[in-house]
């Protein structure tokens, strides 16, 4: 009787065995925890469509990352919901705003042992909820907005950011945000430019997360789902106006633009599992229709083997408490 030549099989007998033969691993220190703070709250407050996620107070956002850091997370992005907003999102530049007062609350807990992070975007402080600030027609003007983008990044990289995360997706924002930092004093502080970021519908839960205010649609500056070329010139283009480390969002309906730009970045890159995506599995997991606990690790470490080298998801606590104890 003739035998298989090769049998992969053998290299799966034994956890020990796959454990020692496994491609990737997952690991806390890969992990950047999403949080939302709110002005105003005095409790933590759910998010209907993301169980198990809250609007922070600010004593349970501190809470929060002291916990991600115990975890060995590698990083938390903080994203701000003020009380008042305006056309032109003013309270993103008021140093006691809610999203720079959060930076600072978050270093004077946490100092250097989590990279902290801010959204610098104005779609959470427009009333209009939009990402930048409209012409007379409604069109989202880009070069008026990266003038705001700027400022907006100054006042974050004062409250104690380390990294700043334009994810607002004008031209130009990675240079303008760049300069600003520089004439500021603060060369050190990093960028991660959402660089090829997608219009998807797999954000509407972070809309109630942000009490987002948008009517319409996002589909003039985020990408459109049917490309794939376009993400490496987005890239490109990051990558030229000095983005430090570059980001794919969302995850996983976009893997094979993940791998694309894996292939052909110099700087690390990021891969952010979204409020959708996350909405799904805890959705399916509630009904018993999948295993949850698996379901997550599968979908997180499909995300790193695509060629993530940080993956952003709210699950970003919970799995590094799986991870340390396994
Ligand atoms: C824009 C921003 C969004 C998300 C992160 N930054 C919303 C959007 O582009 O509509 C979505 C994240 C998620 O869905 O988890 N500031």
């Amino acid at each position: 009787m003739s035998f298989p030549n090769h049998r992969p099989r053998r290299l799966r007998t034994t956890p020990a065995m796959r454990r020692l033969t496994a491609e990737n691993r997952l690991a806390p220190a890969d992990l950047i925890l999403p949080a939302f703070i709110r002005e105003g709250l005095t409790e933590p407050s759910p998010i209907s469509s993301m169980p198990g996620v809250v609007q922070h107070t600010t004593e349970s956002l501190k809470r929060a990352a002291a916990e991600a850091v115990e975890l060995g997370v590698g990083g938390i992005m903080l994203f701000g919901v003020p009380a008042v907003r305006d056309a032109q999102g003013t309270a993103s530049l008021d140093p006691d705003g809610v999203l720079n007062k959060a930076i600072r609350d978050v270093k004077a807990e946490v100092g250097d042992d989590l990279v902290i992070m801010g959204d610098v975007c104005l779609d959470e402080f427009t009333d209009h909820g939009h990402c930048g600030v409209l012409d007379s027609e409604g069109y989202v003007d880009n070069d008026a907005t990266l003038e705001i983008y700027g400022r907006m990044a100054v006042a974050q990289a004062d409250a104690g950011a380390h990294v700043l995360g334009p994810s607002g997706m004008m031209d130009g924002q990675i240079a303008v945000i760049r300069q600003a930092l520089e004439e500021s004093g603060h060369k050190n502080t990093a960028v991660l430019a959402y660089a090829a970021k997608y219009a998807s519908a797999f954000y509407g839960p972070f809309r109630e997360a942000v009490d987002s205010q948008l009517k319409g649609d996002r589909r003039t500056y985020q990408m459109d789902a049917a490309n794939r070329r376009e993400a490496i010139l987005e890239v490109e283009l990051d990558l030229e106006e000095g983005a430090d480390m570059v980001m794919v969002k969302p995850a996983m309906s976009y893997l094979d633009i993940l791998a694309d730009v894996a292939a052909m970045s110099p700087v690390p890159v990021s891969a952010y599992q979204i409020s959708g995506e996350y909405a799904m599995i805890e959705a399916a997991a509630a009904n018993g229709w999948i295993d949850r606990r698996g379901a997550i690790t599968e979908s997180v470490l499909g995300i790193k083997r695509a060629g993530a080298d940080t993956v952003l998801t709210y699950w970003a606590s919970e799995l590094a408490g799986w991870l340390k104890e396994s």
